[in-house]
């Protein structure tokens, strides 16, 4: 059997390592972060063995073989299979990405080692508690803020303005980008992080809103908002390729721009 070295005084046990495939000539071992906290044991890592001659390309196909075919008990979160949902966010080769669109063939290290976002408490498995995080992005109030009486068809917008939001609506809410930032893993208690940023941000500039003076009040904050201290992982690490760095120093400029 092969096991996991683990450091000495790490509270992390070697878990089970599943046997693997007969006849199989192409195959990768993947080793995953398992915790349930109905058994109150320490975490683990189980090992499995996948051909990858019968498996999908994602990670994702691999961690749906598994519980499918070797070990129905292991737990992550997935919906659309089409990187659009942002549910399975997960860490993998060291970096957090989607499990559905990251391929098996990216993972640079020799085994797929898989572990929940970091920094986050974790459910069950590979599932990371994100009420803290939901919260946050409530808190910035994502959506559309009139004074204005609404107009009888749809509130219009050019399409100069509308190309302003490139960039930001598209953000799945995976929390990739805030689980991946040292600032919020020290201070995520108090500082929104890349994702709900980039949320308020994405409401800021939208010239049909007009609660913008409000919403870069709601910002004034020491920590909130100037926790950030462009390390950019989360530009680096974003899935769906966004910038979330660049929108937080966008809102960084407004508030200068309405003291000078
Ligand atoms: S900005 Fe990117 S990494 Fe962050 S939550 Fe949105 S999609 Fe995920
Ligand atoms: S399953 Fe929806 S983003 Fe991966």
């Amino acid at each position: 059997m092969v096991q996991l070295t683990l450091p000495k005084n790490s509270r992390m046990r070697v878990g089970k390592t599943w046997p693997k495939p007969e006849g199989a000539k192409n195959v990768r071992r993947f080793n995953i972060y398992r915790w349930d906290p109905d058994t109150g044991e320490n975490p683990r890592i189980d090992t499995y063995f996948i051909d990858l001659d019968k498996c999908g390309p994602m990670v994702l196909d691999a961690l749906i073989k598994i519980k499918n075919e070797i070990d129905p008990t292991l737990t992550f979160r997935r919906s659309c299979r089409e990187g659009i949902c942002g549910s399975c966010a997960m860490n993998i080769d060291g970096g957090n990405h989607l499990a559905c669109i990251f391929g098996i063939d990216e993972v640079k290290g020799k085994d797929v080692n898989i572990y929940p976002l970091p920094h986050m408490p974790v459910v069950k498995d590979l599932i990371p508690d994100l009420t803290h995080f939901y919260a946050q992005h409530a808190s910035v109030q994502p959506y559309l803020q009139t004074e204005t009486p609404a107009p009888a068809k749809e509130w219009r917008q050019s399409i100069e303005d509308r190309k302003k939001l490139d960039g930001l609506y598209e953000c799945v809410m995976c929390a990739s980008c805030s689980t991946a930032c040292p600032s919020y893993w020290w201070n995520g208690d108090r500082y929104l992080g890349p994702a709900a940023l980039l949320h308020a941000y994405r409401w800021i500039i939208d010239s049909r809103d007009e609660a913008t003076g409000e919403r870069l009040d709601a910002l004034e904050d020491p920590f909130k908002l100037y926790r950030c201290h462009t390390i950019m992982n989360c530009t680096n690490t974003c899935p769906k390729g966004l910038n979330p760095a660049k929108a937080i120093a966008s809102i960084k400029h407004m508030m200068v721009d309405r003291i000078v």
